[in-house]
């Protein structure tokens, strides 16, 4: 197995004509990960888990939904009621669609915890940020399908917010609908969209994620690299196999997240109204608007971005501003030392408010905006937020770039 291939047997057949044990010693079996992956490492994997679940899930639900507005919504209680094991299948996609998005949010601060954006990572970075594009657009595709009260709302508001973009924004709504008004046209679509069009772009977008990453090698919770120092055999001294170190630890985190997965399954699938808004439990009344539309907690943040400015174009560009710095991350942070452990103080606080605003916001476009707490409407609360957000990137970018940062010198050698 020098060179990767075996020389007999069923593998041997196989290897002399597809590089398979190559492949699997590339990215597993030889990969050198850093010996020091903490608990923040867990979340990549649990991606993946998530992805495959969703897929496999969404499978068996487009067995049995109709996507047509007539029979949208009773094709969902059907598949609830009558058809066998339906409602598991569906409790599974539905909660996976948050579970997702956990899983991704804690994935995306520890890179912010660990600099892993920064220099050689930032293509990493951007391809992580394309996948969460296009989790957002499969998202908020997605949540039409069931034809609900708060699919038909929601799409609504988010697809008459192009309306705002001057000049072309109106006939940009009318292509995204396929209509004039969200209709059976633009279900039909946007089912296409949802179950192979996004997933195709998604799948392929993870596989570039990881081939970037196994290119670069993986940051750790030290920000060290460990490739600096190698053994004789050319392989890292800081550095574990993938298999089986990492395959075991990553087994156990999947075992935990599928409990705590399967709990919510079974005992609290709507999460009071997060995962599944109450007005989706009434079909699409294209007559009658919700008392409140607020969309799913994952896009609450960005939300309350958009209600914190007055004018409706200036929310529509502050939204969109607040998704797109995320992409100039790598170039807004000049500062030389990765690990939070070893960066300077005020980073740390920063880095603290950023993801306490984030939370804040989050929870404040859930509200109606003239909701009181602790004496400022909800949407003060989203004004401080919004600026709270942007202003971490203008503070980092002055921060590092005038070289303020008090950083602690980076070890050598990875801690314990
Ligand atoms: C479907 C969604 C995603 C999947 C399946 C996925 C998968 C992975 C996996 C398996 C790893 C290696 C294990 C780990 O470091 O935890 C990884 C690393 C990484 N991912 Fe993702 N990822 C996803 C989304 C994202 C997003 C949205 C971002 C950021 C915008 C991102 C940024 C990163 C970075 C920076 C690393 C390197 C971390 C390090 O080495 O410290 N990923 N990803």
């Amino acid at each position: 197995m020098s060179n990767g291939t075996r020389s007999n047997g069923l593998l041997g057949w196989i290897d002399a004509r597809f590089p398979l044990t190559k492949m699997w010693n590339e990215h597993v079996g030889e990969y050198y990960a850093p010996r020091n992956f903490n608990f923040w490492y867990f979340f990549g994997s649990l991606a993946l888990l998530v992805l495959v679940i969703q897929i496999v899930s969404g499978i068996w639900l487009t067995m049995n939904y109709k996507p047509a507005a007539e029979m949208a919504f009773s094709s969902v209680e059907y598949i609830m009621r009558d058809v066998q094991w339906g409602w598991l299948i569906r409790y599974i996609h539905s909660t996976g669609a948050s579970a997702f998005f956990v899983v991704v949010y804690l994935h995306m601060f520890r890179a912010l915890l660990y600099g892993s954006y920064q220099k050689p990572r930032e293509l990493l970075w951007i391809f992580g940020m394309l996948i969460y594009l296009v989790l957002m657009a499969e998202a908020f595709m997605g949540y039409l399908l069931p034809w609900g009260q708060m699919s038909y709302w929601g799409a609504q508001v988010i697809i008459s917010l192009f309306g705002a973009i001057p000049g072309v924004g109106e006939d940009l709504a009318l292509w995204i609908r396929g209509d004039y008004n969200i209709s059976d046209v633009t279900l039909n679509r946007f089912f296409a969209l949802h179950v192979i069009a996004l997933p195709l772009v998604l799948v392929f977008l993870v596989v570039a994620h990881i081939l970037a990453l196994h290119e670069v090698g993986s940051n750790n919770p030290d920000g060290v690299d460990i490739k600096k120092n190698k053994d004789s055999n050319g392989n890292p001294l800081d550095g574990i196999p993938f298999h089986p170190y990492y395959t075991v630890k990553d087994l156990f985190g999947a075992g935990c997240f599928l409990i705590v997965f399967a709990i919510v399954v079974f005992y609290l699938p709507e999460m009071g109204g997060l995962f599944l808004e109450k007005p989706n439990f009434a079909p699409a009344d294209p007559l009658k608007t919700p008392d409140h539309i607020a969309p799913v907690w994952y896009f609450t943040p960005f939300y309350a971005i958009l209600r914190a400015i007055p004018d409706k174009l200036g929310g529509v560009l502050a939204m969109g501003a607040a998704i797109v710095v995320l992409f100039f991350l790598p170039w807004i942070d000049r500062g030389r030392v990765r690990s939070i452990r070893y960066r300077g103080l005020a980073y740390k606080l920063a880095l603290a408010l950023f993801a306490i605003a984030f939370v804040v916001l989050g929870y404040m476009g859930l509200q109606t905006p003239s909701d009181v707490f602790v004496g400022l409407t909800a949407t003060r609360w989203s004004q401080i937020g919004t600026t709270i957000y942007f202003g971490f990137f203008v503070f980092l970018w002055i921060y590092t770039f005038f070289g303020l940062e008090k950083t602690k010198p980076v070890p050598e050698r990875v801690t314990e």
